[in-house]
């Protein structure tokens, strides 16, 4: 395990919902004070090496974050070591994420949306082959959940699995 907090957001693509969550806490850690690594990456390989869609790009900018830094990379058995916490933005991903994860366990795992009261269980949705509310929609909840987690984080309590 890191000694440092050390958050992976994790989704399919890379390019969409995870980068806007990884934009979204270290904005929120910044407010807090929070000291953690943060990063992300996608259970499929289809963008390694690209950058955050366009529209993805666009509404982290509209809120006053900028994602454009953000490269699409896989996530790996290693990260289950680097990282103290890996969080899936849906419940698929959370899957993918519990059939790689090492016997030895490693890294806390969650589903971001567990993170906010009310809404356990629930996913970020896929904007990638929607319009533009989809991605307002996907900043609204990655915005909560970075939050929530964030704050949770700052007091010594996230949920580990
Ligand atoms: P993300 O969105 O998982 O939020 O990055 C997607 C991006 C690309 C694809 C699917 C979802 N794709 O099929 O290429």
């Amino acid at each position: 395990m890191p000694d440092r907090l050390a958050i992976l957001f994790v989704c399919l693509g890379n390019i969409c919902r995870s980068p806007l969550a990884e934009g979204a806490f270290r904005a929120e850690a910044a407010r807090l004070g929070l000291d953690a690594m943060v990063d992300s990456a996608g259970t499929g390989d289809w963008h390694v090496g690209e950058p955050p869609d366009p529209r993805a790009q666009a509404v982290a900018r509209r809120h006053g974050v900028d994602i454009a830094a953000c490269r699409g990379r896989q996530v790996t058995e290693a990260d289950f070591r680097r990282f103290s916490h890996i969080v899936a933005l849906d419940d698929s991903n959370l899957g993918a994420l519990r059939r790689l994860r090492p016997a030895s366990g490693g890294a806390a795992l969650s589903l971001l949306l567990d993170h906010v009261p009310g809404r356990a269980g629930q996913a970020v949705a896929d904007p990638y082959f929607g319009g533009a509310q989809g991605f307002e929609t996907a900043w609204a909840d990655v915005t909560a959940g970075a939050a929530a987690l964030a704050r949770a984080l700052a007091a010594g309590r996230a949920a580990r699995s």
